[in-house]
């Protein structure tokens, strides 16, 4: 029972004191701008607002959810809490971290609660895919996720997909059989958005077809080339055994970048773009793919674990300064501006769009 809280609490000790991010990137490196020497805007008006599931944002940018459920020491209710004030600040959307724990033990349930600091903040609640599955005991349903979003009177409910993590997890839930139409039902029943949401291996073309033929009303594509969960795996793991299944898994998914496109090109969901988004500039090209917002969460950790509320929204205001002199070197008043202006595709992630979609016609979408 307790072993949920102490896998929580054990991820956040790795990815604060460890290198866990990926050896490869998100390949936004291969996506290029093309500069404009005479933008025709001025500078100072550049709107990044944006509107996401029928809500109005100051800025393209979501803090992704990392954690909830630490009972014992507390930081988790201190890092939400902290991250909750940040978003509030900037009005930009938040998510909190799995809720099995609070499902498990409803006493945590104030490790994930922040409407007392931020009351207006769209927030995600969080659920585990696996937790859904056919052969899984005492499976989810509509009353574990009602509960997950009202408990902590969420907006919407996230359901992470992270088959990477379980299966080079010793303790791992690899079963996943029936999620599609366990999350099909759910999304029958559930009066609330569901966002289908990857952690760091993302998410391809075949499976968000399949999420949006159910209904799913957002895909956040938790691409490759951030924090790699089976790098945090990796230095949890106890023996010889694990440690190399986490180790030869550490950089295997679908890079950020690309997956945002593959995405984009099958569906016309919303998407989320996280998973290595370390600078304004990556969220511009994100948002040019077709990306309607960035999420970022481990550089968010280490101020967030400190309660430095500056320190989160100093980060986040960075991405956001540099977001927007990118968007005034192409000549992009607005984010809408912004999705039509061109992208120059190179290297790996030319040759893996020329293999999965038809690149030219989606480049000529874009101008
Ligand atoms: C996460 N992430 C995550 N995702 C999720 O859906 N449920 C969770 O409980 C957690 N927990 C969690 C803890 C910590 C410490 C981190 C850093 C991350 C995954 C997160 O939302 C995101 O998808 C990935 O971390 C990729 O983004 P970054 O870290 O590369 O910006």
């Amino acid at each position: 029972e307790e072993l949920t809280v102490i896998r929580k609490f054990e991820h956040i000790e790795h990815c604060l004191k460890k290198q866990v991010e990926a050896h490869v990137s998100t390949q936004f490196e291969n996506i290029h701008f093309v500069h404009t020497s005479l933008p025709e805007i001025d500078k100072e008006e550049i709107d990044l607002s944006i509107e996401f599931l029928g809500r109005r944002f100051d800025y393209p940018i979501m803090i992704a959810g990392m954690t909830g459920g630490t009972k014992g020491s507390q930081i988790a209710g201190k890092i939400n809490k902290t991250l909750a004030k940040a978003a509030q600040e900037l009005n930009i959307p938040m998510g909190v971290g799995s809720q099995r724990a609070m499902i498990r033990k409803p006493e945590t349930w104030e490790s994930y609660y922040v409407r007392d600091v931020a009351p207006d903040i769209f927030l995600v609640g969080n659920l585990g895919a696996p937790q859904f599955a056919e052969n899984m005991p005492n499976r989810y349903g509509v009353e574990e996720a009602l509960k997950a979003v009202e408990t902590i009177q969420a907006d919407a409910l996230a359901i992470h997909m992270n088959p990477l993590q379980e299966s080079v997890q010793p303790e791992g839930d690899t079963q996943y059989k029936g999620v599609i139409n366990a999350l099909a039902e759910l999304k029958s029943e559930l009066s609330y958005p569901i966002i289908a949401k990857e952690t760091g291996a993302g998410v391809s073309m075949e499976v968000a077809i399949k999420l949006e033929s159910i209904g799913i009303d957002a895909i956040d594509v938790g691409g490759l080339g951030g924090t790699s969960w089976s790098g945090v795996e990796y230095y949890r793991a106890k023996d010889e055994r694990s440690r190399n299944l986490a180790l030869k898994f550490w950089d295997w998914g679908i890079p950020t970048a690309l997956s945002v496109a593959e995405v984009r090109y099958a569906t016309t969901l919303p998407i989320i773009a996280t998973g290595g988004i370390r600078d304004g500039i990556a969220i511009a090209k994100a948002l040019t793919l077709g990306a309607n917002l960035a999420g970022v969460a481990l550089p968010l950790l280490k101020p967030a674990v400190n309660g430095d509320v500056e320190g989160v929204i100093k980060i986040l205001q960075r991405y956001i300064d540099e977001l927007k002199n990118a968007m005034f070197l192409v000549g992009a008043r607005n984010v809408e501006e912004l999705k039509k202006v061109p992208l120059v595709v190179t290297g790996f992630a030319r040759e893996w769009l020329e293999q999965r979609i038809d690149l030219w016609e989606f480049l000529k979408d874009r101008r």
